[in-house]
């Protein structure tokens, strides 16, 4: 039990420095031309990040960056829940509260990817060319979600020892 509880802490501590780097690079979708990569925030080429993204001004990208955020600020509150609980909550309890976090944090992360997916990186939008693929970032950003949905329901399931 005490094995599990610390893999689970051990994933959610990697969840949460997936979700921060994911967010912040921009490796999102990748050119197979040229050394060209595009994010949430930035148009890099080569290693100069500072090129303008054609849709900045889109709502879609602003609530992606949104739900990101906010993806990445509710799984840090369900950590420090989790490490709270674990020193103050009785024996025999669950870990409610922190589970109940971790899935608010894994729907935000459901939002923010699907709607980059559905905009910005299928072959179905103007943005996502034939030459472009997946970069590590999007890719990141599905194991989070992942990860942060196994966690949550870990959390609701396991009883304090
Ligand atoms: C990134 O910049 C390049 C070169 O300026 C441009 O061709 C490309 O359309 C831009 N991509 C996005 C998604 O803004």
């Amino acid at each position: 039990m005490l094995v599990l509880l610390a893999g689970i802490f051990v994933v959610h501590i990697a969840t949460v420095i997936m979700l921060f780097v994911c967010t912040i690079a921009n490796v999102w979708v990748v050119s197979n031309v040229g050394n060209a990569s595009v994010g949430l925030w930035n148009n890099c080429t080569n290693t100069l990040c500072n090129g303008t993204l054609v849709y900045a001004h889109e709502d879609a990208l602003k609530t992606v960056q949104a739900f990101m955020i906010l993806s990445i600020i509710f799984s840090a509150i369900s950590l420090l829940v989790f490490v709270f609980q674990l020193f103050t909550m009785e024996k025999g309890n669950r870990f409610f509260l922190s589970g109940a976090t971790m899935l608010v944090c894994w729907l935000c992360v459901l939002v923010g990817v699907s709607i980059y997916t559905s905009h910005y990186a299928n072959g179905y939008t103007t943005y996502y060319r034939s030459e472009d693929h997946h970069g590590y970032s999007y890719i990141l950003a599905w194991i989070c979600f992942c990860f942060s949905f196994i966690i949550g329901v870990l959390y609701l399931v396991l009883r304090k020892k």
